[in-house]
């Protein structure tokens, strides 16, 4: 086996569009035998698949025709050509990916986790040089971009702010996008306008990531949102196809849920709720674009009555820095999402995601601090997930996904066993 065992039996779960369960009961084993294949090698747990469920599981696949339809679109040319846009290795938007793409970016992203978790090193970008300019305050975006291109033996320069870039002195986008061409290999860019880091792309040959712009897209947040989701469904025993997702909060300027809804309606049978305060509601061209699919949408001003029933609920902050004055106004306390309204509306196996930052200052209402132990809350198993999934869109927009597995060797040191203290709870799973 080329790949380890998790990613083959995760690639081929997502291929079928199976749950655990009924993939344990097609390949005939226990679902418990399934769950000690599935994690992590190297964790307590792990146990080695023998080699008949591998050729079984290969057959089966085979004998769905997944493996020729995603042999044609390998031979369709690379999967970078594939989400191009514009004809560049660029990530602009989640328009550029269809379920086959996404599905076989995430397959890269499994590749990753050992990388990420710091238990193997590569160094296939070694050489390359990462320019992450961000003129926007960022923690996770920035840092994990950064740590992504590290981790696949790349280094990084970085500019933060319009005061201390040459913006400030009145340079073009034009201008610094050439300049910075010149100087890095890849860069990552967010910026407060809408439509600016195409316009960035469009004066480079280099690839270039959307870091965000304005309330425009995230692209990158939506795509490990979404493996998120599916790596959390898969433990849960659920499949994407007929959901119940409800996104909460700021849906007019947050950005995070403009990509996220889009990337979602590539599934099938969706069910989602929409939950803003008034004035906030998800602009009309990305309700447009999601009803063409066939979704079922929902739209209320009333948290209780729209978290009934949810698979998902995806809060997000205020973007108070998106308001003029005059219109400002935040969430009022039952427009916060806590541990009472979950326990309330939701059953055990609902998940809690936010993009983050939340908000947490008095009076903010933002997601409560009250679920911080409990372990429907995903949000940092989340932000966990950034690093394999940003390592993957580098690894295929710098066409060099297919060197990865080859280059794996053992860190020299002892990498923690999890991340977190209040992690435990998830400490071996997957
Ligand atoms: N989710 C997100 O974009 O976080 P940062 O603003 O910290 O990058």
């Amino acid at each position: 086996m080329t790949v380890s065992q998790q990613v083959f039996l995760r690639d081929a779960m997502r291929r079928l569009n199976l749950t655990r369960d009924i993939f344990a009961v097609r390949i005939g084993v226990k679902r418990r035998a399934l769950d000690t294949w599935l994690l992590p090698e190297g964790s307590q747990e792990f146990r080695a698949m023998p080699e008949v469920v591998n050729r079984f599981v290969t057959e089966i696949v085979e004998n769905e025709g997944l493996l020729q339809k995603y042999a044609q679109s390998a031979q369709s040319g690379p999967l970078r050509d594939r989400i191009a846009a514009d004809g560049k290795h660029q990530l602009l938007s989640v328009d550029q990916f269809t379920r086959e793409s996404v599905e076989e970016l995430f397959r890269i992203a499994d590749q990753m986790q050992p990388i990420a978790r710091r238990q193997k090193v590569s160094r296939v970008l070694e050489g390359a040089v990462l320019g992450n300019l961000f003129f926007e305050a960022s923690t996770r975006t920035r840092v994990s971009f950064g740590a992504a291109f590290c981790r696949l033996g790349g280094s990084v320069c970085d500019t933060t702010g319009f005061t201390f870039s040459s913006m400030a002195k009145g340079e073009s986008i034009y201008d610094t996008s050439r300049v910075m061409s010149g100087y890095v290999d890849a860069m990552v860019i967010r910026h407060p306008e809408k439509g600016s880091v195409a316009e960035f792309a469009q004066a480079t040959n280099i690839p270039v990531v959307n870091g965000g712009d304005g309330p425009g897209e995230h692209p990158s947040q939506a795509l490990l949102d979404l493996y998120t989701i599916l790596t959390e469904f898969s433990r849960l025993g659920k499949l994407l196809d007929g959901a119940h997702i409800a996104l909460v909060g700021d849906l007019k300027y947050g950005r995070t849920v403009h990509s996220l809804i889009k990337l979602l309606a590539l599934y099938r049978g969706l069910k989602f709720t929409l939950i803003s305060p008034r004035g906030l509601e998800m602009p009309q061209y990305i309700l447009e674009q999601t009803g063409k699919h066939g979704h079922v949408i929902q739209q209320t001003n009333s948290l209780e009555e729209g978290l009934v029933g949810a698979d998902v609920i995806y809060a997000t902050r205020v973007q108070k820095e998106r308001f003029s004055a005059e219109d400002l106004e935040g969430y009022t306390p039952d427009f916060q999402v806590n541990k009472a309204i979950i326990d309330k509306c939701c059953g055990p196996d609902v998940i809690v995601m936010h993009p983050l930052p939340r908000d947490s200052r008095e009076g903010a209402n933002d997601l409560s601090v009250d679920l911080n132990h409990d372990s429907r809350l995903a949000i940092f198993r989340q932000t966990d997930n950034g690093i394999p999934v940003r390592m993957a869109i580098f690894a295929v927009l710098l066409g060099v996904e297919s060197l990865v597995q080859h280059s794996l060797r053992d860190v020299t040191w002892s990498p923690p066993s999890h991340i977190g203290p209040d992690d435990s709870v998830f400490h071996g799973m997957d």
